[in-house]
């Protein structure tokens, strides 16, 4: 039975809302529990994310952070590219130490984040925002304004935003979590006017058990 008290967090598809504090213990869990070849998402090479990213800042000075990078690759990439302002922010401290670690020395210059990207405020404007299947866990309103707000804040005039999500004809759910599928045109209206969609992307992604999922990564330039 749901009380009334509890029937006003319902969302409107009829699922309990997640908490910043509920998702953060469930992505502790996933990333204290399961190895890289055991969850869904894992990349050996970050594409279309490094190429995307490598084409729109061909200065390795530019100031990236990976949002809800967890343990990925990217940043090993983008440091071997010659990238060396970086800033992964996750939930999970589990899922930055396991980066961390793998890195080793060359992670020292890297700033790691552990917070909730709807909560953390951002203390400087980058030139690149990357999100690569998080945003898309944010199936709330109030959830989705807060992460954007932060984005807008984010990402300096003239910098971009790579954001990569479940395609329409993706799976409708990632680590046992519901989210919003998106194609360039409905994540660029859900961003907003203040960023101009000047690239998209199609990509199958082969999950370490070999399935594939739709995803579509769109490049976002802020006005
Ligand atoms: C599917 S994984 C993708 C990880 C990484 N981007 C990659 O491509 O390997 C989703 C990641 O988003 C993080 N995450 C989910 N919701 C978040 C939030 N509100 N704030 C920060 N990180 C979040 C999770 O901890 C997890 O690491």
């Amino acid at each position: 039975m749901v009380n009334r008290a509890q029937r006003r967090l319902l969302p409107p598809s009829g699922l309990i809302a997640m908490t910043a504090s509920d998702r953060q213990s469930h992505w502790q869990t996933v990333y204290q529990t399961k190895g890289e070849q055991q969850v869904s998402w894992s990349q050996a090479d970050p594409q279309p994310s490094l190429g995307l990213i490598e084409s729109i800042a061909p200065d390795r000075d530019a100031a990236i952070i990976d949002v809800g990078g967890g343990a990925s690759r990217l940043v090993d990439a983008l440091l071997a590219s010659g990238f060396h302002d970086l800033t992964v922010l996750d939930l999970s401290e589990a899922a930055l130490a396991s980066a961390r670690e793998r890195i080793g020395a060359a992670g020292a210059a890297v700033r790691w984040i552990a917070d909730d990207a709807t909560v953390w405020q951002p203390q400087q404007a980058f030139d690149i925002w990357h999100d690569r299947a998080a945003f898309h866990f944010l199936v709330e309103e109030t959830d989705r304004m807060a992460y954007l707000d932060r984005l807008h804040r984010g990402v300096r005039a003239g910098g971009h935003a790579v954001i990569g999500t479940f395609a329409l004809d993706g799976p409708e759910k990632c680590s046992g979590l519901p989210v919003e599928r998106y194609d360039p045109a409905t994540l660029s209206r859900t961003i907003g006017p203040a960023f101009e969609l000047i690239a998209e992307v199609p990509h199958r992604h082969v999950t370490p058990w070999g399935a594939t999922q739709s995803f579509q990564f769109s490049v976002l330039r802020r006005k």
